[in-house]
């Protein structure tokens, strides 16, 4: 039985991933670090708290102490890092959380990995020759689209938010720990996700929480701004595949060619709420009241998701129209409660 640990795993995308993975590799351990911030919770990951190949522990990866001490006593074989801040607004009006968790955190967990795992650059410890690190990142990283092309792995990196520089900066760490050290590691760049388990505070559970509840729908700017939407659990899917298959020091970029600008997800939204649970009278898209853009808001992201599909065998299993009907449903689950 090997170690894993997986980071982050309280949040959206971790705790889609947690039991998915947990369910599908019966040769792992799973501990599931997480800080518990804002951002997560235990609620997420509920249907695993009992199970014999699962164990939570909370704590900080900021922490090096601590970190070093995890790595000391589980041993682990491989790592999944998802912890991150990972909200923009949030890195707009507070940056400095972001620089720590997002690249001092970065650093101590591939540190501590190289130094459980290998006596010098090239050379892996006996046990652990096929120790891999998997860093999860964002599409983010490339910055900002005009009306068309697509971000591939060889898009020169131009993030433009505190999130996106934060994410830019612990990717590129990850890439020097390959090309210094000789380090086994993948990174994947992922556009937007959707689904359940997201936080209140994201676009599609904010309209959807608002329209329930009767109050405006905030959308920023005019609402053209392009995002390429992909079903969490694909995401979960392509990180799967990534870290099992995919060759030493790539990044593989996971999009669902999906474009879509805020508007058309605010009208979706509000039709299949329409119909799934109509008002009184009227439709929601009523509500709909657009409010002051985010400073450098990016205008357009689309992924070329080419290469891990061709390479590595990767294809979304949702489109938008079918998986924003489980968001949606999973959504009015949870907000009925
Ligand atoms: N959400 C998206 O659309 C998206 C798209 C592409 C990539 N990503 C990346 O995927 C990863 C997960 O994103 P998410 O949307 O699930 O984020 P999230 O904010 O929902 O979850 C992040 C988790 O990390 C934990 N965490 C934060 N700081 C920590 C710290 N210092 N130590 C330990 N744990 C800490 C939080 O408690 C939370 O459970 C991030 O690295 C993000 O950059 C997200």
């Amino acid at each position: 039985m090997k170690n894993v640990l997986v980071t982050g795993g309280a949040g959206f995308i971790g705790a889609n991933f947690v039991p998915y993975f947990i369910e599908n590799n019966p040769d792992y351990h799973l501990v599931n670090l997480d800080a518990l911030t804002y951002a997560g919770n235990l609620e997420n990951v509920s249907e695993v708290e009992n199970h014999e190949r699962y164990t939570f522990v909370k704590g900080d990866i900021v922490d090096g102490d601590f970190i070093r001490n995890l790595f000391d006593k589980y041993q682990f074989h491989d790592v999944i890092h998802f912890a991150a801040e990972s909200h923009v607004d949030n890195s707009i009006s507070g940056p400095e959380a972001f620089i720590k968790t997002n690249v001092l955190g970065t650093f101590n967990l591939l540190d501590t990995a190289r130094k459980l795992w290998m006596s010098a650059p090239n050379q892996y410890k006996p046990g652990f020759e096929n120790a891999r690190f998997h860093h999860v990142s964002t599409d983010e990283v490339y910055g900002t689209l005009g009306e068309t092309g697509l971000f591939e792995e060889t898009t020169p990196y131009a993030p433009n938010s505190p999130y996106s520089a934060s994410k830019a900066g612990s990717d590129m760490i990850v890439r020097s720990y390959f090309h210094t050290y000789g380090m086994n590691v993948v990174t994947t760049n992922c556009s937007n996700n959707y689904g359940p388990k997201q936080h209140n505070e994201k676009l599609i559970p904010t309209i959807i929480r608002k329209a329930l509840t009767g109050e405006n729908i905030p959308i920023y700017g005019d609402g053209k701004n392009v995002r390429d939407w992909l079903y969490v659990l694909d995401h979960c899917k392509g990180i799967e595949l990534a870290f099992k298959t995919g060759v030493a020091g790539e990044t593989y970029n996971i999009g669902g060619r999906n474009e879509r600008n805020n508007l058309q997800i605010v009208d979706r939204v509000c039709s299949i709420l329409d119909q799934l649970k109509p008002k009184a009278s009227g439709s929601y898209k009523e509500q709909i009241t657009f409010v002051k853009d985010r400073p450098g808001h990016d205008l357009r992201y689309a992924i070329d998701a080419t290469k891990i599909e061709n390479e590595l065998g990767w294809k979304a299993d949702e489109n938008f129209d079918t998986g924003i009907v489980k968001t949606i449903e999973w959504y009015l689950g949870k907000f009925a409660n």
